[in-house]
């Protein structure tokens, strides 16, 4: 799961999806990073934990990273929120396997529609909201995805 800051977006949309694996006894590891370097090593935005809380996922222990280039050689699948987060992660693919990785998350929801999970840094508790209910949707749809393939 990757963002911008790794301090909204991506921790709770890998809260949500670590909570989803684990409910359905599923295997997979689930992590999240940052394109940017301009809160690495920090916790994530208050506001967000409060909001996880809210949801019942815990995200008080997240530590912020920046995405690096090995991550493209650990993980299978790289989703991001937005055509910002899209173009920054490309830009660092080395290849077209790389490349096939890459994938705007709501466009698991929506194939082909380019929806942006809004940054809702300097938004109010509704950005937070919202945030939250379109990634439990793609989460839930992540989820079921690697679940029809494991059976
Ligand atoms: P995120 O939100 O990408 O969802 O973690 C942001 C957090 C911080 C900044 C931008 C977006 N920032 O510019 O500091």
């Amino acid at each position: 799961m990757v963002c911008l800051g790794n301090i909204c977006r991506s921790p709770l949309a890998e809260g949500i999806l670590r909570q989803k694996i684990t409910e359905r006894n599923l295997e997979v590891e689930v992590h999240s990073s940052g394109t940017s370097n301009y809160h690495i090593s920090e916790s994530a935005d208050s506001r967000m934990i409060s909001t996880a809380r809210r949801h019942g996922i815990d995200i008080s222990n997240h530590k912020a990273r920046q995405f690096v280039v090995n991550d493209f050689d650990y993980y299978d699948k790289i989703y991001v929120m937005d055509g910002q987060n899209f173009r920054n992660v490309s830009r660092l693919a080395r290849n077209d396997e790389d490349r096939s990785k890459v994938q705007l998350i709501m466009n698991v929801v929506e194939p082909a529609s380019h929806f942006e999970v809004p940054d809702p840094y300097y938004s109010g508790n509704d950005g937070f909201e919202l945030v939250f209910k379109m990634l439990d949707e793609a989460c839930e749809k992540i989820a079921d995805n690697i679940e029809t393939k494991k059976r």
